[in-house]
C-alpha cells in the first residue's frame, strides 16, 4: 500500500494524454508488482518437471512436407508481422533503436524486414502488415524513419508497450519521484520486458482494430533475429487446421548446441507445455539445465500467435506470466530491481500449443559485432530482404567468431576492416587487440590474432590467412 501511495504521487506528477497512458501503466505494474510480493519460492518444482509429449514438438520437416494450398494469398491476408523493437543499440555501442543499426549493405534490421514483407505482399498480391512494438527509448527516432518507407507496399503500424517504474533493491519503492525522462528521472523507468506485448497491443487498440480488419494470427519475433522470415509452412499448418482442436499458439525451437546455454526451453509442466527459463532454474539444477542432453532445443522466440486468443485471455485476465527480476546498478550506484515478463512465457496459457522444431537458419540473431561479421560476409547471400546461406559454403554450420573489446562498438569494428574477408572457408576466428585488416583479406580454418597489450597487427591488404596463429607485433 505505501507502494500505492508513491504511484498516486508520481500519477499526478502526468499531465493529460499521458495521466492516460501512465493510469495504464501502473495498473499494469501495481498488479505485477503484487503477484511478485506474492511468490514465493521458486516458480517451478523441479521434481515435476517432464519430457514434452512426442507430438508436441513436431519437426519442420514434417509441417514442411504437407505443401503448399494454392490459398497461400488467403493465408498471408489473415497474417500480421510483429517485430519487437522496444530494445536499444547499446550492447553494440550504438545509441537509439537495435533496429536502425546497418547490417547488410547499408540495409537496418528495420529495412530487410520491411523488404522481405514488401516482397511477400507483391509475389502473392497481400496485405500483410507490419506491427511494430516500441517502447518509449525507441518510438520517436522509429517513428522519424518510418517516413522513408511510405510508398513501399507494406502498412507500418506501431504502439508503445508500458513504461514500469524500477524500484529500490532494498525498500521495494520507485526511485523516481516524477514522471519525466529528463535528467535523473529517466533512470527510474524500465520497458518491461517482450512479455508486455499481450497487454500493450491490448490496451492499444490495435489488437482490435486488426481483428476488425480480418486478421487473424500474428507472426511475432525479435528485430535483429535476421532469420525470423515469415514461413508460409508454418503459417499454412496454423490457419488450415481441423476445427476441434486448434492450436493457438506455435513456438519455433531449434536444436541446442553447446553455445546456446542461455535460451529457454520447453518442459511438460502439469499437463501443459511450458516454456522454462534459466532465471527459473535452482542453482543445483543449472548445469543440468545446460546441457543439451537432456534439454535438447531452446525457444528462437518465432512464435505465431491467435488474435482472438489473445483477446480472450486479455479479457480474463488469465496471463499469469512468470516474472523476471532483472537487477540493476544506477549511475549513482544505488541498486534497483525492474520487474519483466517474457512473450514465450504465455506458452502455458493457450489452447493446444505446439513446438516446432525449425532449422538453425530461422535463429540468425545480431547481438554483438561478431555476429555482425558473420552476416556481412560472403557466408550469406541478400535477397528480397532474406540472408541465406551461401551454397559455396562446404559445411552448413557457421564459423566461431570471437572479436576482442577493441571491436565490440560498431564503430570502431567498422574502421578495423578496410573490407569484410572472405569467409566461406573459415572454421574459427579469434582476434583480439589492436588489429586491422586491409581489403580482401581471405581467412581458412582456424585463423587467431592477437596483438597484446601496446602492439598492433596490421593485416595486409590481400593477405591469406589459412590455419595461422598471428601474435605479438609481428607483420606478415
Ligand atoms: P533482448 O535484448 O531481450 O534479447 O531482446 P535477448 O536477451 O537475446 O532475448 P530474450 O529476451 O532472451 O528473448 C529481444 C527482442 O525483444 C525486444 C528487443 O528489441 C529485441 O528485439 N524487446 C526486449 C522489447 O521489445 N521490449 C523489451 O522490453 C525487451
Amino acid at each position: 500500500s505505501s507502494m500505492h501511495t508513491e504511484l498516486e504521487k508520481l500519477l499526478d506528477t502526468a499531465e493529460g494524454a499521458e495521466q492516460e497512458v501512465s493510469r495504464k501503466d501502473f495498473e499494469g505494474f501495481k498488479n505485477l508488482f503484487h503477484r511478485f510480493l506474492q511468490v514465493k519460492g521458486p516458480s517451478i518444482e523441479w521434481i515435476k518437471i517432464q519430457r514434452p509429449p512426442e507430438d508436441s514438438i513436431q519437426p519442420y520437416d514434417k509441417i514442411a512436407g504437407r505443401g503448399l494450398p494454392n490459398s497461400v494469398a488467403d493465408c498471408l491476408n489473415k497474417l500480421v508481422v510483429v517485430k519487437l523493437n522496444g530494445g536499444l543499440g547499446t550492447s553494440m555501442g550504438c545509441k537509439g533503436p537495435k533496429s536502425l543499426i546497418s547490417v547488410r549493405n547499408e540495409n537496418t534490421f528495420l529495412d530487410l524486414t520491411v523488404q522481405q514483407i514488401e516482397h511477400l505482399n507483391k509475389t502473392y498480391n497481400t496485405n500483410v502488415p507490419l506491427v511494430l512494438m516500441n517502447s518509449f527509448n525507441t518510438d520517436e527516432d522509429t517513428k522519424k524513419i518510418l517516413q522513408k518507407y511510405t510508398h513501399h507496399r507494406v502498412k507500418i503500424h506501431t504502439f508503445n508497450q508500458s513504461r514500469y517504474p524500477r524500484v529500490d533493491k532494498e525498500s521495494l519503492l520507485p526511485v523516481s519521484t516524477d514522471l519525466s525522462m529528463s535528467g535523473q528521472s529517466a533512470e527510474g523507468w524500465y520497458p518491461p520486458g517482450h512479455g508486455d506485448i499481450y497487454a500493450s497491443f491490448y490496451n492499444s487498440g490495435l489488437l482490435d482494430q486488426l481483428i476488425a480488419q480480418g486478421k487473424e494470427y500474428i507472426f511475432v519475433s525479435n528485430i535483429d533475429n535476421l532469420g525470423a522470415t515469415v514461413d508460409l509452412h508454418i503459417l499454412h499448418h496454423l490457419v488450415n487446421q481441423p476445427n476441434g482442436k486448434r492450436c493457438e499458439f506455435i513456438m519455433e525451437v531449434t536444436d541446442k548446441t553447446r553455445a546456446d546455454v542461455k535460451g529457454g526451453t520447453l518442459i511438460q509442466y502439469e499437463g501443459k507445455l511450458r516454456l522454462l527459463e534459466i532465471a527459473q532454474v535452482p542453482k543445483a539444477h543449472v548445469d543440468e539445465f545446460k546441457s543439451v542432453s537432456k534439454f535438447k532445443i531452446f525457444n528462437t522466440n518465432n512464435l505465431w500467435i491467435s488474435l482472438a486468443a489473445i483477446k480472450r485471455l486479455r479479457e480474463q485476465q488469465a496471463m499469469d506470466l512468470e516474472i523476471i527480476v532483472n537487477p540493476k546498478t544506477l549511475d549513482g550506484g544505488q541498486n534497483v530491481v525492474q520487474l519483466e515478463t517474457a512473450v514465450g512465457a504465455a506458452i502455458k496459457c493457450f489452447d493446444n500449443a505446439l513446438g516446432i522444431n525449425v532449422p538453425r537458419s530461422r535463429f540468425l540473431p545480431v547481438k554483438t559485432t561478431s555476429d555482425l561479421l558473420l552476416v556481412m560476409s560472403n557466408l550469406y547471400s541478400l535477397d528480397a530482404g532474406s540472408l541465406t546461406m551461401s551454397p559455396k559454403r562446404e559445411f552448413p554450420s557457421t564459423p566461431h567468431v570471437k572479436l576482442g573489446s577493441s571491436f565490440t562498438k560498431v564503430q570502431e569494428y567498422l574502421t578495423r576492416f578496410e573490407s569484410i574477408p572472405d569467409m566461406l572457408e573459415l572454421d574459427h576466428l579469434t582476434v583480439s587487440g589492436d588489429v586491422t585488416l586491409g581489403k580482401n583479406v581471405s581467412l581458412k580454418g582456424t585463423v587467431i590474432i592477437i596483438a597484446n597489450h601496446g602492439d598492433r597487427i596490421d593485416i595486409p591488404a590481400g593477405s591469406m590467412l589459412e590455419n595461422k596463429i598471428v601474435s605479438g607485433n609481428l607483420r606478415i
